[in-house]
This record gives C-alpha cells, structure tokens and sequence, in this order.
C-alpha cells in the first residue's frame, strides 16, 4: 500500500523542552506513526533494575538491553513506570553507553523504515544519529528555568508534590550528563530548524512547527 519510504519528522532537545508533547500532536495532527525514543533507554533501565542489575555498570546495562531488544513492544511508551526518578537517573546512565546505543539503534532503524505514510521520531540524536536523512528536522529548546517551570507546573497540576528549585537543580545535571557525553550528546543537527520557546505557548511552537513541515511536503 505505501510505496514511498516514510516522511520522517525528527525532533530533538533537552529534557523538559516541551519535544514530547509536541511530537504526539504532530503524528496526530498529520495522521503519522510515534516513537518516543527516551522510552527506549528508560525501558533498559526498568529492565535492569526489575532484574536486579545495576544500570550504572556497562555489562549490566548491555545484558538488560538486550532483554529489552527481545520483548520490545512500543506500547512501552506509555507505560507509567517507566517515567519514576529511579528510572529516569537510570536511562540517563544506560543511555551514556555506546553498546546500549547499538542494540537500540536497530529498534529505531526498523521502526523508521517500516511501511507508512510517516513518523516522527522524538529524542536526543534523531536527526544526527538515527535518521541523518529524515525529511524535517526541529530541535526544540528554552531555558533551564522555563523547563523547570514547566515541569513544576506539570507536577503542581497532577497535584504531585514538587520543589521548583529541586527540580532546577536535577535538570542541569541531567542536561550535563546528556550534553557532555562524548557519545551521542545532546545537540542540533546542521540542517536542523532550531525553535526556542521560552516564550512561545505550546500551541504557537505546535503551529510553528505543522508550518514548517508543511512546507517541507510541498
Ligand atoms: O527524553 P527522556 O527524558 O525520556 O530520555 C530518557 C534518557 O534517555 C535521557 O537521559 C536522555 C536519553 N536519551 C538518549 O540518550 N537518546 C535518545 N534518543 C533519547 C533519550
């Protein structure tokens, strides 16, 4: 049924940038297939730490992305429990190793290339690691401070008990532990379209964005 490889949308940024949200809406909006890839390596860190591995250690992480790799299904992605502190420290560490990267490169290949009309993928290296050739690619960023806000307000809303400069403080770690790595960091690719939106309403970065993909399809 669908002769052409997919229209693939790729979006990268930092945690908290708002690339989650957005993504879902795209696929929705232009009727695409979705893959959260921070799924991917949150899945290996749940994985290791139901096993009784210890994510922070190479072998281990390797072992249980393997597991992963095995059982694999991408309703993962909205599976609560992958989104714990726990979990979230662990996917940052399984996700610094370039083994780990690998196996889960394949999972994001196959996905990317599967027949339909289109995907958009959403991560940290979509459009300089897993599909260098995607069609559209936007790289959402904003300010430590408005991610972190958003975040608190996030939390404050499903009445979650949450401390705004706690939050802060997590976030720049966890942006120096994704940007600092030596192994797939988090950054821009060159022929990326970069948005930030610190002060651009989620529907304004939504409408920004189905702008520039649009043209792209023409
Ligand atoms: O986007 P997220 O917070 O769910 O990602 C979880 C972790 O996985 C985070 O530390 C960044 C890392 N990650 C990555 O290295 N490459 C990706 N393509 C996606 C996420």
């Amino acid at each position: 049924m669908f002769q052409k490889p997919p229209f693939i949308i790729a979006i990268d940024g930092p945690t908290a940038s708002g690339k989650g949200t957005l993504a879902s809406k795209i696929a929705q909006a232009l009727g695409f297939e979705y893959m959260d890839t921070g799924a991917l390596y949150r899945g290996v860190a749940k994985t290791a730490l139901d096993q009784g591995l210890d994510p922070a250690q190479e072998k281990e992480a390797v072992q249980a992305a393997h597991l992963l790799h095995k059982n694999y299904d991408l309703s993962l992605q909205n599976d609560p429990t992958i989104r714990t502190e726990r979990v979230s420290k662990g996917a940052s560490e399984v996700a610094a190793v370039q083994e780990v990267r690998d196996i889960l490169f394949m999972l994001q290949q196959d996905f990317s290339t599967h027949p339909c009309a289109g995907v958009v993928m959403e991560g940290r290296d979509i459009g300089t690691v897993i599909c260098p050739n995607a069609d559209v690619k936007l790289f959402i960023d904003a300010s430590s401070e408005v991610r972190a806000q958003r975040r608190f307000k996030q939390l404050k809303d499903k009445k979650i008990p949450a401390d705004y400069e706690d939050i802060l403080k997590q976030l720049h770690i966890r942006d120096g532990r994704d940007s600092g790595r030596s192994i797939a960091p988090t950054r821009p690719a060159e022929d990326a379209v970069i948005l930030n939106t610190s002060t651009m309403t989620a529907q304004e970065v939504l409408e920004r964005s189905l702008e520039i993909i649009r043209r792209k399809r023409l």
